[in-house]
């Protein structure tokens, strides 16, 4: 489940390039991505990672002390349909909340400039039946968007990197 090191070492130098920037996991899993994510961030950034697995929570807030980062054990769906707060700079989509589904309202939550990332979007042999189609139809939604600018790239397990007009 925890997000390949080639796509952690881009999340990290993507993170970079938002000083003073929010920015979003979903699915925080164990935390390896959100420690690499973090590592990016500057002094005035802030990072909330969400994800609604206890046992897997509590190994990365065992081993995560970063006042920047703030955990939220939570289901995403509600945490998305009820967010108000400000935008985001840059949102790691890796949970089904935010990317197969509550897509356009994860997008929503995006500033100008933000990246909206999701990888694992190459064929694997342990997809169940019928996700090359939820791929599909994703990658259609992401290309169709105007206000995203967006590339696909067949590396690491397969990365999607969006900008937000
Ligand atoms: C691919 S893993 C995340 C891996 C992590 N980002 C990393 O790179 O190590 C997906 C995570 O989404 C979480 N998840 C699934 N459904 C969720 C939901 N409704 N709300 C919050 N988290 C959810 C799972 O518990 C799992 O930890």
């Amino acid at each position: 489940m925890a997000s390949d090191l080639e796509t952690c070492s881009l999340l990290r130098t993507l993170a970079a390039s938002k000083p003073s920037g929010r920015f979003l996991e979903l699915g925080t899993g164990t935390g390896l991505a959100t420690i690499w994510i973090a590592s990016g961030l500057d002094e005035n950034s802030s990072l909330i990672s969400i994800d609604n697995k206890e046992s897997l929570m509590n190994v990365a807030t065992k081993y995560i002390n970063d006042s920047k980062i703030e955990f939220i054990l939570g289901d995403a769906y509600e945490w998305i349909k009820n967010y108000q707060g400000k935008k985001f700079d840059f949102i790691f989509a890796d949970a089904m909340p935010g990317k197969y589904d509550l897509f356009e309202e994860t997008i929503d939550m995006l500033n100008e400039g933000g990246f909206y990332i999701i990888d694992d979007m190459l064929p694997r042999p342990n997809w169940p039946l019928g996700h090359d189609e939820k791929v599909k139809y994703l990658t259609n939604k992401l290309e169709d968007r105007n206000d995203l600018v967006v590339t696909q790239l067949n590396w690491s397990t397969g990365i999607m990197i969006a900008v937000k007009k």
